[in-house]
């Protein structure tokens, strides 16, 4: 159902079935949440942990507007924020298998559509 409503905002606003920009997608998160998005309250949310040992900062960095180093391997992850990235929020698909895995590893669980709309909020205030 959750993933039915994201389509149907993502269609909408995007004319390609994969391409997006970060506007778009911030908008269909924040229309799947149903409340707007509060920047401040992404950045709690990435830089702290959800009782496991890795917040989304342990490998992205506290300020992601530069590379990040993957917390397990020690690879070198490129920026997240998309001023400092022009790949990052692009393609929907990549971004939902991401946001799935990243966040099982460190909430246990997928984030909500509301944690994604302030995560990308916050992210696309970083200049
Ligand atoms: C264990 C390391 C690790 C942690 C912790 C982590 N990430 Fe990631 N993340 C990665 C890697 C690796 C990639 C994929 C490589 C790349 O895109 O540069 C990635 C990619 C992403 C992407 C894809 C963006 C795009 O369009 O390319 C998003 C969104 C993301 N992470 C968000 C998060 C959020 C939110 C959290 C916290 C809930 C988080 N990540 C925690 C390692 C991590």
């Amino acid at each position: 159902m959750r993933h039915l409503l994201l389509l149907a905002a993502l269609a909408t606003a995007a004319v390609a079935a994969q391409a997006a920009t970060p506007a778009e997608l911030q908008a269909a998160y924040t229309a799947q949440a149903g409340s707007p998005a509060q920047a401040a309250r992404g950045q709690a949310f990435f830089t702290s942990t959800h009782g496991k040992e890795w917040s989304c900062a342990s490998c992205h960095g506290v300020k992601p507007t530069g590379p990040g180093k993957h917390a397990a391997t020690g690879k070198t992850i490129g920026p997240l924020a998309p001023a400092f990235n022009p790949e990052r929020f692009t393609d929907n698909a990549k971004v939902e298998k991401w946001f799935r895995r990243n966040c099982n590893d460190v909430v246990s669980r997928e984030c909500t559509a509301a944690e994604k709309a302030d995560v990308l909020a916050w992210l696309q205030s970083l200049k």
